[in-house]
């Protein structure tokens, strides 16, 4: 398996309920590391480009004003094959279809308000974590 860095966002509903620290516990049982953060609050042009490639959908103006309704929590994870294990450790995107145990069960409310993001391939995880964060920013392991 190979070592992946993927990005992660923890959403405004999720900060508000204010389980940050619930989540990154899973995030450290799972195995992975967590080699940049930072808290933020989107401006609409911002979340605008971050789901550019959304755009055409019916959702879209709402899923902005939802990513800029409060801060969010946006962090690098390293691990193995992390792309698709922080997937699974998500759930589904509606969390009526998560598996019970992920994060999107437990955290998240519908579809709109889904808690958590994570990257879907490994050219979406370098696209968007270039998108937050510069290269010095990413902290290898020393230790
Ligand atoms: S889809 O429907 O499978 O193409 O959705 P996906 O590509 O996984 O992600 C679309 C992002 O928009 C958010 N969102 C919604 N998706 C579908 N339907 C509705 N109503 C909706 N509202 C918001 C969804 O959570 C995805 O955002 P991220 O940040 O990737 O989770």
């Amino acid at each position: 398996m190979a070592l992946e860095r993927t990005l992660s966002i923890i959403k405004p509903d999720a900060v508000g309920k204010n389980v940050i620290g619930a989540i990154y516990n899973r995030f450290e049982t799972a195995g992975f590391r967590i080699v940049a953060a930072k808290m933020m609050h989107l401006s609409t042009e911002q979340a605008e480009g971050f789901y550019a490639e959304h755009k055409e959908r019916p959702f879209f103006r709402a899923l902005v004003d939802f990513m800029t309704s409060g801060p969010i929590m946006v962090q690098v994870l390293e691990g193995e094959d992390a792309v698709k294990r922080h997937r699974d450790i998500m759930g589904a995107t509606n969390p009526t279809d998560a598996l019970a145990g992920t994060l999107r069960a437990d955290y998240a409310v519908s579809i709109d308000e889904n808690a958590v993001h994570g990257s879907d391939a490994l050219e979406s995880a370098a696209r968007e974590i270039a998108y937050f964060f510069t290269e010095e920013e990413l902290c290898a392991r020393t230790r």
